[in-house]
């Protein structure tokens, strides 16, 4: 599939995800891109798609976003080899082909000024549609913006004239290289090279020896110039036992940072794949019963224009941020927030499509409530709520995994012997509705966590 904005010119990308979430970004890029030679290595998933640089910046399951340059066996060097030896080869490796370089920065700019002439466009919808306060804005503010949107302009014109009008073919590869001859006359591009070298080649070379070997080839070769501090382009170089990968970063922020967050509480990619696991259809009822800054639901929100959202929290503080991030998410018409406990929702049985939630680890969120003792009852306000064929999508922590799987699959071995004397003081009401489909490990940082989801049968 073409995508008229792009010129159908197939590009190939790779994105770094976090540990468990490949699987996400692998559907996601499928779906959403009709991507094609989709791939995965530890953390990285590599795809190729004609789809207009808007959208593929739009990925939600991604952290980074990189143009592929170039991906490789890795490299295992001889046994034996001298330092010399060692260093000619991996030289040979990184720069071999020069004019694939040259090509690849030609598609960067290409696509750099298309994301900048969609921010320019993005920028003046907003304005028509402020409408009125356009007219009452101070003098002084407005000039600022109009001397920023015409550094744009400046800066997305220069793109244009680096790329010569010309475009790269593309014809399906691992990178674009322009035609011999084809190659408009490149100005100097300034850069900075970051290279993370794991594995056995890390035993030969540092991160930064590699970095100093790509940069200056890269200025002897093309005449591009070292810049440490403020770079056009970076370049990106990771060599590991599993993947030899050459990439240029096309956005200077994460995608995973959200423009349509005010605070962030659960990690974004996380809770687009709890929401993406929902099954959330056009009219659903979507509840959050711990709904913290309401991360989970503003990501469902914005996937599921059709659905009706509901967050509950116990923390005035909590629901306050979330409030403010609904507003600065301009999501007031589709989203309640509440303040009640979940341990006795307000909400009447059988009423809600699917409920997602994030459970306190105790970490970052001090909670009142302990959890292990009282996830039987919380577990029974969220079975009773939802309709049947509902889905439950719950994140937990390793420890707490254990207990709702013990809870709810009795052939299970119970919880450990602390946790299962507070599980014993109430015996846990019958819950055999909630059927298991999946359970999948994530990794929120520091720690992981458990994605778990059931669905209500009749039972
Ligand atoms: C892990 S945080 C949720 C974070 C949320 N996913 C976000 O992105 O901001 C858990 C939330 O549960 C809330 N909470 C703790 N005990 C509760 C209870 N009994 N009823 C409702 N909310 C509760 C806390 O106030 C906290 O905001």
């Amino acid at each position: 599939m073409s995508d008229p904005d792009t010129g159908g010119s197939v590009v190939r990308y790779y994105c770094t995800a976090g540990n468990g979430m490949e699987r996400f970004l692998i559907g996601e890029v499928k779906e959403k891109l009709a991507a094609e030679d989709v791939c995965q290595t530890a953390g990285k998933v590599l795809f190729s798609s004609s789809a207009a640089i808007h959208r593929v910046s739009a990925l939600k399951a991604a952290e980074r976003l990189f143009l592929l340059l170039r991906s490789d066996a890795p490299l295992r060097l001889p046994p034996h080899s001298g330092p010399a030896n060692a260093a000619a080869l991996l030289r040979s490796r990184l720069l071999g082909d020069v004019s694939q370089w040259a090509g690849a920065a030609v598609t960067w700019r290409r696509l750099q000024g298309e994301l900048a002439t969609r921010r320019t466009e993005e920028g003046r919808r907003g304005e028509r549609e402020r409408g009125d306060e356009e007219s009452s804005e101070a003098p002084t503010l407005k000039r600022e913006r109009d001397e920023e949107e015409e550094k744009e302009s400046e800066r997305k014109r220069r793109c244009e004239e680096d790329d010569g009008g010309e475009e790269a073919s593309a014809e399906n590869m691992h990178h674009v290289k322009p035609s011999a001859g084809a190659l408009p006359p490149e100005p100097a591009l300034s850069f900075r090279v970051s290279c993370k070298c794991t594995g056995s080649l890390s035993r030969c070379f540092g991160s930064q020896e590699v970095s100093r070997l790509v940069g200056g080839g890269l200025s002897r070769l093309l005449g591009w110039r070292a810049d440490l501090k403020n770079p056009q382009l970076d370049v990106n170089v990771s060599l590991s036992n599993d993947h030899f990968l050459l990439g240029f970063p096309l956005t200077r922020l994460p995608l995973a940072n959200r423009s349509y967050m005010k605070t962030t509480g659960l990690r974004s990619t996380v809770a687009w794949a709890m929401a993406s696991l929902a099954q959330i259809q056009p009219g659903s009822c979507v509840v959050d019963p711990m709904c913290g800054v309401g991360t989970i639901l503003i990501e469902a929100a914005q996937e599921h224009e059709a659905a009706c959202f509901l967050g509950l929290d116990l923390d005035d503080g909590q629901l306050q941020r979330a409030n403010e991030n609904v507003e600065f998410a301009e999501l007031g018409d589709r989203m309640q927030l509440l303040k009640a406990s979940c341990m006795r929702l307000p909400l009447s049985s059988g009423s809600v499509d699917a409920v997602v939630c994030d459970l306190p680890f105790g970490r970052k969120f001090g909670t009142k409530t302990n959890m292990a003792a009282n996830l039987p009852l919380i577990l029974t306000e969220m079975e009773r709520v939802l309709r049947v064929g509902g889905t439950l999508v719950l994140l937990l922590s390793p420890q707490l995994s254990c207990l709702l799987k013990a809870l709810l699959n009795p052939a299970v071995p119970g919880p450990a012997p602390g946790q299962e004397a507070e599980l014993q003081r109430e015996p846990p009401p019958p819950r055999r509705s909630l059927e298991h489909r999946e359970t999948l490990r994530v990794s929120l940082g520091a720690i992981d966590g458990l994605i778990h989801k059931y669905v209500k049968t009749d039972i």
